[in-house]
């Protein structure tokens, strides 16, 4: 049985007391949930201080981004070797803003996936498609594609410290959130091809999160179906009242 992952992607928002002040919101409400895994995503300059609120908890802490080198002269980036010194325990990779905005692809969001590996954080791998995709009928194939990039020579005995992120990109921050029906068709076709990579047993370990327009309001219709294991949210974990809202489904 798969626990549900609940994770608040807090992109560039909060300075760096405001996310600490909501990491404890969220730490406190967690305490009180066992039943389900939480994590939240600062930006890079509020893990510090959102990892001294956290410590001890079991509220994870994921970084956005990583660069898949351990370190160098790659002004601006940061290594997940870094992050996980500052005590993140897992990595979002290949989020869409970054795949459409600065210049992400398969093989860097590849790259990412082993890095993080390396460093002992958690991955949480995004995948989904634009409008433009759907509309033309090609969801399952940019899914099917993204999904066999990110984890080209990623080993078996992985897989279970990996989380899959389906988030349509026409859904992220639009309100406009899949259907149930939509999101468990792609995450449907996401667990069969996790069998065909990695075999069936495996593939039913590995939690699926949706992400898109998730809200208090439509968490629960989500997370009832089948293969969807949990949320990345953005918007939505941004206060605490809808925080707790998304946790308690
Ligand atoms: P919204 O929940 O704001 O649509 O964002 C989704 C997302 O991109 C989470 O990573």
């Amino acid at each position: 049985m798969r626990r549900k992952f609940i994770a608040g992607n807090w992109k560039m928002h909060l300075l760096p007391p405001e996310a600490r002040a909501l990491a404890r919101a969220v730490k406190e409400l967690a305490a009180g949930l066992p039943q389900v895994d939480v994590a939240v995503a600062p930006t890079f300059a509020g893990l510090a201080a959102v990892a001294e609120e956290l410590k001890g908890s079991r509220v994870g802490l994921a970084a956005q981004n990583c660069h898949w080198e351990i370190q160098g002269a790659f002004t601006g980036e940061v290594s997940a070797e870094m992050l996980r010194a500052l005590g993140a325990t897992h990595v979002i990779v290949g989020h869409s803003e970054r795949r459409q905005l600065f210049g992400e692809t398969d093989e860097t969001v590849n790259k990412k996936t082993h890095a993080a590996h390396r460093a002992g954080l958690k991955p949480i791998v995004c995948v989904g498609e634009t409008l433009a995709e759907r509309e033309a009928g090609r969801t399952l194939e940019v899914v099917e594609r993204q999904v066999r990039g990110a984890l080209r020579e990623v080993a078996p005995e992985r897989m279970p410290q990996l989380t899959l992120a389906y988030e349509p990109v026409w859904a992220i921050g639009t309100g406009k959130v899949a259907s149930p029906a939509q999101a468990q068709e792609v995450h449907a076709r996401l667990r069969e091809l996790l069998g065909e990579l990695y075999g069936r047993g495996l593939a039913s370990e590995v939690r699926l999160q949706y992400g898109g327009s998730v809200k208090p309001d439509n968490v629960k219709d989500l997370m009832a179906q089948p293969d969807i294991d949990g949320a990345l949210v953005g918007g939505a974990s941004l206060k605490a009242d809808s925080f707790a809202a998304l946790l308690r489904m």
